[in-house]
């Protein structure tokens, strides 16, 4: 091949070089989408926090004629057509850093004047024990609104039932239960919810939550765990007429609950596909309301104070794949046909109980199922493991644990 000779060269760069200053001239520089008042206000948010890392993670934010464009600061996102300030996320996980509180200070009322933010993480600041303000809730655009593991507390501001296009909301993990939450009522007026998470807060007055729980018409995930709830009062189905059709992941536990929670599920009956209550005291035998949760793919009922046998209709719970039964009082034998249908099960914990008997040859043919564990119980008897390994052409057992039982083989 041949070179192009230099002429050439000079007339392409020339030609190149021209057309670059033209068409930097034609547009000027580029506009700044940043809106004035938005910029303000968020260096006055600036100001109101502190950092410790030394590289500083908001050095992006700044007064400085090169950082005018607000829209492009770390954790901000603007509105491609309008400019506006749509998403605030200062958690630890913009700053790709794992660290929580690395930013620490006041939630400055200057956030009144992001109207137009859809998104609002502050997840992981320490905030030093200051209430929730209450002028959140004028952020009437809200749809995700992140404040855990902030360090907050007192009570949540009723303000916040303003909040009415808000789908996510998590107020979890506030240095266990400072939050406190007495009435229930303002959740009623968060009609678009999808996920709410108020693991950790203190609601131990909050009597409505069940009513109002029943009247969040899309709610699909709901975390109360460790929350002292009131106890769970039976209410007429009439309640129920615009309850949530989709609630499908529910974690209630390490709190005391009494078995009326069953009876309240059963009306969850086919959209539960996610049940934890571990460690709630609950003292019933299994439930017959569990027959009828078909979804049902992890269900947690370990520590409590479950008593009697294992139920027949254990073996028609076919989509489940976690089933913790340990640390109960339960007794008798496995079922017989426990796994005989098709199973899903890959995790089933059944250690520390008084169950008795011979594991099921047809147990073993749960080609699906890594982990067993099956220790402190009076299991008798021969172990046909291998003998049915071969059976299943993939077998994937990991993990059995049947110490301190009376089997042999
Ligand atoms: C937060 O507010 C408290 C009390 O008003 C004040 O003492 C503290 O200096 C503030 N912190 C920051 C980082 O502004
Ligand atoms: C803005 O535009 C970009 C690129 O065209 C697109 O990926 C993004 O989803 C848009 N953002 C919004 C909020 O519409
Ligand atoms: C809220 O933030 C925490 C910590 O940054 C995170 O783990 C959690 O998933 C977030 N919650 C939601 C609903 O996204
Ligand atoms: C916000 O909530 C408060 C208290 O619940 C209420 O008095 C006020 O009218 C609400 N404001 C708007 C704009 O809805
Ligand atoms: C929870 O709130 C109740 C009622 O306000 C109070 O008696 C109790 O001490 C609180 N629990 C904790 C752990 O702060
Ligand atoms: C509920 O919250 C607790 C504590 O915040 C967490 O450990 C647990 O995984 C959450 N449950 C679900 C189903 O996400
Ligand atoms: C159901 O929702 C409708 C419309 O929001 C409301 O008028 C009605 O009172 C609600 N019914 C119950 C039983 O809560
Ligand atoms: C749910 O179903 C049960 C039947 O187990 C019923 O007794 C209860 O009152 C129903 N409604 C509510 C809101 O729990
Ligand atoms: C299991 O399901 C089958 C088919 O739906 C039904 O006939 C049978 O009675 C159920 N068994 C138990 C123990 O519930
Ligand atoms: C489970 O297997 C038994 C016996 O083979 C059968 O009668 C029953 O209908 C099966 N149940 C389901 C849910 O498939
Ligand atoms: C479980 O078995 C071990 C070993 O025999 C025993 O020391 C322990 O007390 C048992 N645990 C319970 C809770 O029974
Ligand atoms: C065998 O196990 C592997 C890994 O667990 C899985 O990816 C694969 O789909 C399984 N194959 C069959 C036939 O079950």
């Amino acid at each position: 091949m041949r070179k192009p000779s230099p002429q050439i060269v000079i007339l392409l760069l020339v030609y190149l070089t021209g057309s670059l200053g033209s068409c930097s001239t034609g547009v000027g520089k580029p506009k700044i989408r940043c809106k004035e008042a938005e910029r303000r206000a968020l260096l006055k948010i600036k100001e109101d926090l502190q950092e410790h890392a030394e590289d500083g993670v908001l050095s992006s934010w700044g007064r400085e004629e090169e950082k005018r464009e607000c829209c492009e600061w770390i954790g901000i996102r603007c509105g491609n057509k309008s400019g506006q300030v749509v998403t605030l996320d200062l958690s630890p996980s913009t700053f790709a850093r794992y660290d929580l509180w690395s930013l620490e200070g006041n939630i400055s009322s200057s956030l009144v004047d992001l109207q137009y933010l859809k998104y609002l993480d502050l997840s992981g600041i320490f905030l030093y024990g200051n209430s929730i303000p209450s002028f959140i809730g004028t952020l009437s655009k809200l749809r995700y609104l992140n404040l855990s593991r902030t360090f907050l507390r007192g009570e949540i501001p009723p303000q916040l039932g303003n909040l009415s296009s808000l789908r996510f909301l998590d107020l979890s993990r506030n240095n266990y239960q400072k939050i406190n939450i007495k009435n229930f009522k303002w959740v009623q007026h968060l009609s678009s919810l999808r996920l709410l998470d108020l693991s950790h807060t203190n609601m131990s007055l909050a009597k409505d939550w069940v009513h109002v729980v029943n009247n969040l018409p899309h709610l699909i995930k709901l975390n109360l765990s460790g929350c002292d709830l009131p106890d769970i009062v039976p209410q007429s189905s009439h309640s129920l007429v615009n309850s949530s059709k989709v609630l499908a992941i529910l974690d209630l536990s390490l709190k005391p609950l009494s078995a009326s929670v069953f009876q309240w599920l059963y009306n969850y009956s086919h959209t539960l596909v996610h049940l934890d209550l571990y460690g709630c005291k609950l003292e019933c035998p299994l439930p017959i309301y569990l027959k009828n949760m078909a979804a049902l793919t992890y269900l947690d009922l370990s520590h409590n104070e479950i008593k009697g046998s294992i139920p027949q209709y254990i073996r028609n719970m076919t989509a489940i794949a976690y089933l913790a039964l340990g640390s109960n009082h339960l007794e008798g034998s496995i079922p017989e046909a426990f796994g005989l249908n098709k199973s899903s099960l890959e995790y089933l914990d059944l250690s520390y109980n008084k169950l008795e008997g011979k594991i099921p040859k047809s147990f073993w043919k749960i080609c699906t199922l890594r982990n067993l564990l099956a220790s402190n119980n009076s299991f008798s008897g021969g172990f046909q493991l291998v003998e049915s390994a071969s059976k299943c052409g993939n077998f994937s057992l990991e993990y059995v644990d049947l110490g301190n039982n009376r089997i042999m083989g």
